[in-house]
């Protein structure tokens, strides 16, 4: 009989689609997956270290994995991910867990676990410089069938000095071109309708062979010539990298999603000076200019960091101005979290209490909350094309689906089905989800 695997899965969408490889690597191991962790042979968690709070929730499931051990003896626990290749020792030293694996050493796990015996833990946290898992197929874990996250680099080349991210995921690098449009084509064939290329920073995307260069731009292009009803979105642009190459690339197709997460941080350029963005305010906002000039209706999204070192109440003003400027449809938002071993821990004080960081943080939120209803309002009396994703979760008798612009929409259920393309009119909304008939 098989062995059984079970993977919680943490942090960001790059972290999920790890996930997938995983399972694809301990399939061949002769694992199968399993979503009932009460049965697993394997129990892991596939962990983040972007803020201190993601990193204590391991800390408990470690405490609940270990409970389940003491029921099933021989039950093997593993941590991987990002807070593998941080927190390694500790992990170790709490004798709770048998396996400690980083984002680049997921080939080793079949080698790993034919080594674990009672009182010899096994680790492998090495970083690498090629490893892009390019010629592994995912198994997808996604429920609905019709979309795929595809990740298309690994790691991260800028230094932003918040972000522990370079350090756990290791260099940038690109992975072979075709893998990524075979892997697509391979979806598109299985039924999906929509896939969503990831980077850390997929504007900077580059890759060589000895005939052909390709960027960013240039994969869009073959990804989305794969068919007129995949939908191609992508995640996570660089406001310093965002070309207009791009910005053409995507107005030129009509199933590249108009939709672009670009992350601000600040709209202070002396705080973006500070968290080593290689970027200012201006720059930011010709940025936006020139993406609403060529796609007017495309939507954007972004992040904020709220109080990080030296951040003065005039630079959390500018924050709140650009944001009013720009009118994100959405935004993560967060309080800034010394992060062990980045720049700014290193070399700069986390210098705003934290009540004031949350004071500020509370202001940010409620201005994008205001700003989300405003561009969600605007929408209404507009006609868009959504692909059906299914049942709403609120209410199963209306069906939902997203527009190009990545805003979810709901709409009564009539006779199109999961995985096909129709179009609403927008009769109202919430600030989150446009109501659609
Ligand atoms: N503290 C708070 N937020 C952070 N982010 C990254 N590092 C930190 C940190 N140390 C946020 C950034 C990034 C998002 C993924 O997480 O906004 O874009
Ligand atoms: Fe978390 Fe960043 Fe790692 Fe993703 S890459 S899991 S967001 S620390």
């Amino acid at each position: 009989m098989k062995k059984k695997a079970y993977i919680e899965t943490y942090g960001c969408q790059m972290n999920v689609n790890d996930t997938e490889v995983i399972f694809s690597i301990l399939e061949g191991a002769g694992y199968e997956r399993t979503e009932e962790m009460d049965q697993a042979d394997l129990v892991m968690a596939n962990t983040c270290s972007i803020r201190d709070n993601a990193e204590q929730r391991i800390w408990g499931r470690i405490e609940v994995f270990n409970q389940l051990r003491s029921r099933r003896p021989g039950l093997v626990v593993g941590i991987v991910g990002c807070m593998a290749e941080r927190l390694k020792d500790k992990l170790l030293d709490t004798r709770k867990v048998d396996l400690v694996v980083g984002p680049d050493a997921y080939r080793s796990l079949p080698r790993l676990l034919e080594a674990i015996a009672p009182g010899s833990p096994q680790i492998d946290v090495l970083l690498s410089r090629d490893e892009t898992y390019a010629d592994i197929t995912p198994v997808r874990t996604d429920k609905n069938g019709i979309s795929a996250f595809i990740s298309i680099m690994r790691g991260c080349n800028n230094v932003c000095s918040y972000c522990v991210v370079p350090y756990t995921r290791g260099a940038e690098r690109s992975r072979d071109a075709h893998s990524i449009v075979r892997e697509a084509c391979d979806v598109y064939q299985k039924g999906y309708k929509e896939v969503t290329l990831l980077g850390q920073n997929v504007d900077s995307y580059l890759w060589k062979s000895e005939t052909e260069t390709v960027n960013f731009a240039n994969l869009l292009e073959r990804v989305a010539a794969i068919a007129p009803d995949l939908r191609v979105r992508f995640a996570t642009s660089h406001p310093k990298d965002i070309s207009d190459e791009v910005i053409y690339t995507m107005a030129a197709h009509p199933n590249i999603c108009k939709h672009i997460h670009l992350p601000v941080q600040s709209g202070s350029s002396r705080m973006l000076d500070i968290m080593r963005r290689k970027y200012d305010r201006e720059w930011y906002l010709e940025r936006v200019a020139k993406i609403r000039e060529v796609m007017p209706d495309c939507g954007l999204t972004t992040d904020v960091i709220a109080g990080f070192c030296s951040e003065t109440p005039q630079d959390h003003q500018d924050t709140l101005t650009l944001m009013e400027a720009v009118g994100f449809d959405w935004a993560f938002m967060f309080a800034y979290s010394d992060r062990p071993g980045t720049l700014a821990n290193r070399t700069m004080k986390d210098d705003v209490p934290a009540e004031e960081k949350n004071r500020r943080l509370n202001e940010i939120i409620e201005l994008q909350n205001r700003k989300s209803l405003e561009r969600y309002r605007a929408q209404i009396g507009r006609t868009l094309e959504v692909l059906v994703e299914g049942p709403s979760k609120r209410d199963p008798a209306m069906l939902c689906g997203r527009a190009s612009n990545n805003m979810m929409c709901v709409f009564p259920a009539a006779s199109r089905s999961k995985g096909s393309y129709t179009q609403v009119v927008v009769k109202d909304c919430t600030s989150a989800t446009l109501i659609c008939e």
